[in-house]
């Protein structure tokens, strides 16, 4: 990976601490990076949910077309859609700013985390990444308790990396700048189901690690 010296934005979204295996993901990966890093942790400092004065002044926004990101504030009709885009405008910028974005992102019921996906919300307001993320590289590192590969039970039930790879190549990131990193069957341990598949649960650790080496080797 080129450009080593550019912000990488970290953002977690596990609700676990010293257990998950994303966070471990993220931290090899932080471990290995020699710029600087920012760290957004959105289940220890949540992103609220968007709310009706975020929307209102969202349509109004969009009946402009695009908006420079800085004269937005200026279409601000009152006090409840300043408070929404006063917690809105340090995520995007924190965004915008980042060349690298590392996501870490756990499987909750076939998808993400609640609390990335209101990130995503707030973070994706009309118009802001027009043009703004075509040099932006996103890896994306999943852990998942089961396993959704080709010819597993439950493939096509993954709907994290399809949903992630669609959003964010609409968003304009390209599917050059774009790495997915799986670790699967995490829950080896823990249910009974899985018993038998450690093996193919520690190669797939193994795997994810060997990827992030990669990604971040200079
Ligand atoms: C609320 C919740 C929902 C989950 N849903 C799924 C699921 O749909 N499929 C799956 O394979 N594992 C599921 N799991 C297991 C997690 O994907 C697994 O524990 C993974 O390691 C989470 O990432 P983390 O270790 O970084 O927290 C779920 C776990 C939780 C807490």
């Amino acid at each position: 990976m080129t450009d080593m010296l550019a912000p990488l934005l970290r953002v977690d979204s596990s609700a676990d601490g010293a257990e998950s295996v994303t966070r471990r993901l993220t931290s090899l990966f932080v471990e290995r990076w020699r710029g600087e890093v920012r760290h957004r942790d959105l289940a220890a400092d949540p992103v609220p949910p968007i709310r009706e004065p975020y929307a209102r002044l969202g349509r109004r926004v969009e009946r402009r077309g695009i908006v420079p990101l800085h004269d937005i504030a200026a279409l601000v009709a009152d006090d409840d859609e300043r408070r929404e885009w006063d917690r809105t405008l340090p995520l995007i910028t924190e965004l915008r700013e980042a060349r690298t974005v590392l996501l870490g992102v756990p499987m909750y019921n076939f998808s993400v985390p609640a609390a990335l996906k209101a990130w995503i919300d707030r973070v994706t307001f009309p118009g802001v990444f027009a043009n703004a993320l075509p040099d932006t590289r996103f890896v994306v590192v999943t852990a998942r308790g089961g396993a959704y590969g080709p010819g597993t039970p439950r493939e096509g039930f993954d709907f994290q990396e399809p949903y992630l790879r669609t959003y964010l190549t609409n968003l304009g990131v390209r599917p050059e700048n774009l790495a997915f990193v799986h670790a699967e069957l995490t829950r080896v341990g823990d249910l009974p189901a899985l018993a038998g598949l450690e093996d193919l649960a520690e190669k797939s650790l193994t795997r994810a690690r060997e990827r992030i080496l990669e990604l971040t080797a200079a």
